[in-house]
């Protein structure tokens, strides 16, 4: 039973990488959406991954916010920095989410557990336009900036365009835009149609979705059946070497649309 079973996860893995058209896919079982440790399992799988897919030596890995980063970072082992030296980053500054998921918090996280170092980027989620600029020309956020731009890894989740313009209290005129543009997916800070079409950006300084096509490794781990929209919008756009870590619910929901 079990054997059937994995057989039938990997198939699966090959059939969502082919119709998403992105080097590879993972499926953890379960559906993360009602089985929460289910995120668990895909911590693992990105745990592993990183270890296969990242160079050895010097490794800049920058990474998102949000809940299920959160959730994979506690998973990450220090297996990954055998014979590599890792800094984490946060991707992008600011793009408001709360502290405890909060890309600062993840890279940090990350790097405790995972055997590595880590740099803080000091911009606040919410902040004005004006101070916003005054903080770009500070040394120090400077300094973080440059490295996210020599950055040759990154992770990141995606979420419903929906869901997280909620999450990030966005404004009423934006949160408009989106619904009338059909955004259906975010990733990055970046919201995407049903095509994988950009149609909004929130303008923050760091990693910009362009700088993504010529990185080593690009992981991008989101699950249950709620986020299939999501995932299958977001990978239109997403570089062809992307590998997604996700699970049966979102994969089998994928697969039957
Ligand atoms: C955010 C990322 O932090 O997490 C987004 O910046 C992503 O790009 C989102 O869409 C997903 O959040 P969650 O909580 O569903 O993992």
């Amino acid at each position: 039973h079990l054997m059937d079973h994995l057989l039938g996860l990997q198939q699966m893995e090959a059939r969502l990488a082919t119709k998403l058209d992105i080097a590879r896919c993972l499926i953890v079982a379960g559906d993360s959406d009602s089985q929460p440790q289910v995120v668990n399992d895909m911590g693992n799988i990105v745990s592993a991954t990183l270890q296969t897919l990242l160079p050895e030596g010097e490794n800049i890995i920058a990474v998102m916010g949000g809940t299920t980063m959160a959730a994979i970072a506690k998973r990450l082992n220090p297996a990954i920095s055998v014979n590599r030296e890792l800094t984490f980053v946060p991707a992008r500054g600011g793009i408001g989410e709360r502290i405890d998921i909060q890309a600062n918090n993840v890279s940090a996280q990350m790097a405790e557990n995972a055997g590595g170092h880590h740099r803080v980027l000091y911009v606040p989620e919410q902040v004005s336009e004006s101070t916003y600029q005054s903080l770009l020309k500070e040394p120090a956020v400077q300094a973080v900036v440059s490295l996210i731009k020599q950055s040759n890894a990154v992770i990141h989740s995606i979420g419903g365009a929906m869901s997280m313009a909620e999450r990030r209290e966005m404004a009423p005129e934006v949160v408009k835009m989106l619904q009338d543009k059909r955004a259906v997916s975010e990733a990055f800070g970046y919201f995407f149609d049903e095509d994988g079409q950009i149609v909004y950006k929130i303008p923050r300084i760091g990693l910009q979705l362009e700088d993504l096509a010529d990185m080593d490794c690009v992981l991008a781990v989101a699950g249950g059946a709620s986020k299939a929209k999501a995932i299958a919008a977001y990978m239109k756009h997403a570089p062809r070497q992307t590998y997604l870590v996700t699970d049966q619910g979102a994969a089998q929901q994928i697969l039957n649309e």
